[in-house]
């Protein structure tokens, strides 16, 4: 099971119709594709994109009452623009949300090494025919590749001295399981810090390994261009990253002029594309956050476009 978050507050915020469609770029155990599929009852479709394809038949499998009203893309959403033609077959895209990160049925996976309370192998990877998994990022990353990961993905504060440890350690000792992270990271800071921030070190190379930031990077211009004018998109982050990266890129969007302030005159060309549905981001309810702890750092914006 995985609970949805920010479910009504996603899709009341889209203003689906019946007879839309919808992408839906994250599917995952798609709790949000199941209520935009009742919302758009009886023929509008859910195209959804899912980098998991373990995730993506399982809830094929779990949906299939839907027949094909829901049409699943085994890729991720930063192809949305080479996929649009082929998505435009099945009609005009209405709306479009993002579900950022991974489910609770990938962190209760063993086997898929996202979690730091199972013993397995380090992969962590999304998509299973990637090649980099969370085990080669660490054997191949030079000490500030790794440092800048622990930095910006999971605001690590002894990031520098793990990278250092991380080093030391593989060339002796290779880290192939979770177990052997979590014994570096205890070696270099004691098991109390270690504890106390386990769950960002593993955020932050889990984001490395699938190149999470830069699949939002692609993503963001591509669903302004292939979604109807009047058409909505939400997005729902969990991180500071990724969330600093849909803000700047709506407020640049929704934007006429972005000339430098120092100049005395417009000089651009840019025009705003869209205007702001949410000026500050939704975030979850105490009730929510006490019902779906998960849900605790999740920030949604949605926009328009004009
Ligand atoms: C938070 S879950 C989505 C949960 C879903 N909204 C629901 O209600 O059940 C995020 C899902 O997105 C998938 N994912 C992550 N990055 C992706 C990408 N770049 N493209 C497509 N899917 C991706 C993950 O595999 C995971 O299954």
């Amino acid at each position: 099971m995985h609970i949805s978050v920010l479910l009504h507050e996603v899709i009341d915020g889209l203003q689906l119709q019946p007879n839309t469609n919808v992408v839906d770029a994250t599917l995952g155990y798609g709790g949000h594709t199941q209520l935009a599929l009742d919302n758009i009852a009886p023929h509008g479709k859910v195209i959804a994109f899912e980098r998991d394809l373990r995730t993506m038949r399982a809830t094929q499998e779990r949906l299939k009452a839907y027949g094909d009203r829901l049409i699943c893309i085994h890729g991720s959403y930063a192809e949305l623009r080479e996929r649009a033609e082929e998505i435009r077959k099945h009609g005009p895209i209405h709306a479009i949300m993002a579900d950022l990160g991974l489910s609770s049925l990938q962190l209760d996976q063993e086997q898929r090494g996202f979690s730091f309370r199972f013993q397995s192998p380090l992969d962590m990877r999304f998509d299973e025919t990637q090649q980099r998994t969370a085990a080669t990022l660490l054997r191949d990353s030079d000490e500030r590749t790794l440092q800048n990961i622990f930095t910006r993905y999971g605001d690590v504060p002894f990031a520098r001295r793990l990278s250092q440890r991380i080093v030391q350690e593989r060339s002796t000792h290779p880290l192939h399981t979770t177990s052997d992270l979590i014994m570096c990271v205890e070696s270099c800071v004691g098991k109390r810090i270690a504890d106390k921030h386990m769950a960002q070190i593993f955020q932050s190379v889990r984001i490395a390994v699938n190149d999470e930031l830069a699949q939002l990077e692609a993503f963001l211009p591509a669903s302004i261009a292939s979604v109807e004018s009047g058409g909505r998109i939400a997005i729902i982050s969990f991180h500071s990253g990724e969330d600093r990266m849909v803000k700047r890129f709506f407020e640049e969007e929704a934007t006429d002029c972005v000339c430098p302030p120092e100049f005395p005159e417009c000089r651009c060309t840019h025009r705003a594309r869209i205007w702001k549905v949410t000026k500050k981001p939704i975030e979850p309810s105490e009730i929510e956050i006490h019902t779906n702890p998960r849900a605790r750092s999740a920030k949604l914006r949605i926009v328009e476009k004009k």
